[in-house]
């Protein structure tokens, strides 16, 4: 066996992942048998895998490897005066014109970006207005074409929902999370109070959020649904700089050793215009194919904005009391914030290979080994064999118990590995007609499709 390293390349076409992922049950579209909807996507049975696998990795390294974090799980519903305190309801939006032809919505930064101006979301109301009337010429309706588009305005993200309504009004209405990070604020003292948690500590939580994006675009990069792993370090009032440096260092490291992420695919990016809550920003950003880079995960300073605005708003007292000093201050907060569906895209686009093993291409799936959704199949070598599809149903019960492990019984042997290194299983167990004497199997490689004998008492072990 033999891969031959210098001719494996990755994957420079989105739409190659996207077809991949759905065919192998990664990512589908979701409602699609009613046509699809746009912005909102399925993770199919290996997608939730992968999904599930990254959000281990995560937790480990934000919970249960430090000594001061504590993990929550807050309902997505919160008061509306939540929103209102949070500055969401005013200051969360993106900026947007409308066609007069067909009343279609466009997003006035990405349509700026389109035509060659370098524009951002964050960027003031005036000085967009000021840009799309310099380059409205170059730009038309992506759905009509025409030419003549009304005022710059902002657009609010919020989703809302009547949840609680019962007047038919729904004049507060229940917003849902525009950020999964505000359920941590609403629990600080919470956290305080229970865990009798001492400044500086972190809090830890993986949250869905929702925007009513104007544009949904590129696969899971821009949906109106996602997931957010998010945590918020509580530091005492000007202590934020050197802690900053150490989460920004440790974010950076979690992708490239945990996750397995290319190091020359990432980069740091800062942000210019700062949104409305930070002090300071800083994104990492992945290349993904096709689409560039683009942010996966900011890390925020937020002063001390977010514990102030929600004790005013709450009248409950938010400060922390120093247990030595007695000194009561609001903490300042460093929040780090994910977003899952385009880490699980980075991770997917990095380990998508092709490479030549044994002079035949083959598409492989290097995903690090905690990652893969399968970690072993078990083969019978022929199907027609009962003694031998019997006793791979025993080596399979024994690793069921053990891993996630599948049974495959279908095609060539040599097919079968083929689908295997395409979902990034990295290892098969072949039962043979020596097994049935021996008590031994073969056991592959994924990545380099070498093969060992290997007793059956000891896989377990070994595929730990
Ligand atoms: N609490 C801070 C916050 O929400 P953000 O930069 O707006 O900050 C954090 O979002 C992360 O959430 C981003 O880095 C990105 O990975 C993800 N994210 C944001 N909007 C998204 C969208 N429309 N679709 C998918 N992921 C998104």
């Amino acid at each position: 066996m033999s891969t031959d390293a210098g001719k494996e390349r990755g994957v420079d076409n989105m739409d190659e992942i996207i077809s991949f992922a759905k065919r192998k049950g990664f990512v589908f579209p979701g409602s699609e048998i009613y046509g699809g909807m746009a912005g909102i996507y399925d993770f199919g049975p290996l997608g939730v895998e992968l999904l599930n696998n990254i959000k281990k990795a995560w937790w480990k390294a934000n919970v249960y490897d430090k000594r001061n974090y504590y993990g929550i799980d807050s309902a997505i519903f919160k008061d509306p005066r939540v929103w209102e305190a949070s500055g969401h309801t005013k200051s969360f939006n993106d900026p947007m014109v409308e066609c007069r032809s067909c009343n279609a919505r466009l997003r006035v930064d990405k349509e700026l970006e389109k035509v060659g101006v370098n524009a951002d979301e964050k960027m003031s109301e005036d000085k967009l207005q000021e840009l799309f009337d310099e380059y409205k010429h170059k730009i038309k309706c992506v759905k009509c074409g025409s030419n003549d588009f009304g005022k710059v305005r902002a657009f609010n993200l919020l989703a809302q929902s009547n949840l609680g309504d019962f007047t038919g009004t729904n004049e507060n209405p229940a917003y849902l999370p525009g950020e999964a990070c505000q359920g941590i604020y609403l629990n600080f003292k919470n956290v305080v109070d229970s865990m009798h948690a001492q400044i500086p500590f972190g809090v830890a939580q993986i949250g869905k959020a929702f925007r009513n994006e104007i544009s949904p675009r590129n696969f899971l990069f821009r949906t109106r649904e996602f997931e957010q792993a998010d945590t918020q370090f509580f530091v005492k009032p000007h202590e934020n700089e050197k802690e900053y440096e150490r989460i920004k260092k440790e974010r950076w490291d979690w992708y490239v050793n945990e996750l397995g992420i290319n190091e020359n695919k990432l980069r740091w990016k800062r942000h210019d215009n700062l949104v409305f809550y930070a002090k300071d920003a800083w994104d990492i950003e992945y290349d993904f194919p096709s689409y560039g880079f683009g942010e996966i995960e900011g890390i925020h300073d937020r002063s001390d904005y977010d514990l102030t605005v929600h004790s005013r708003a709450s009248g409950v007292d938010l400060r922390y009391t120093d247990q030595e000093t007695g000194e009561k201050y609001i903490p300042w907060i460093l929040e780090t914030s994910a977003g899952l569906g385009r880490v699980f895209l980075a991770v997917l686009c990095d380990a998508y290979t092709k490479d030549i093993l044994d002079g035949k291409e083959r598409t492989v799936l290097k995903l690090k080994k905690n990652l893969a959704p399968i970690k072993v199949a078990v083969l019978p070598l022929l199907k027609n064999k009962p003694e031998l599809v019997s006793k791979a149903e025993e080596v399979f019960d024994l690793l069921l118990r053990e891993t996630n492990a599948i049974f495959d019984i279908s095609g060539s042997i040599g097919k079968r590995y083929r689908k295997q290194d395409e979902i990034g299983t990295p290892h098969c167990v072949t039962v043979d007609f020596d097994t049935l004497k021996d008590n031994s199997v073969t056991l592959r490689d994924r990545d380099t499709g070498e093969q060992i004998r290997a007793h059956i008492e000891d896989l377990p072990k070994m595929l730990k």
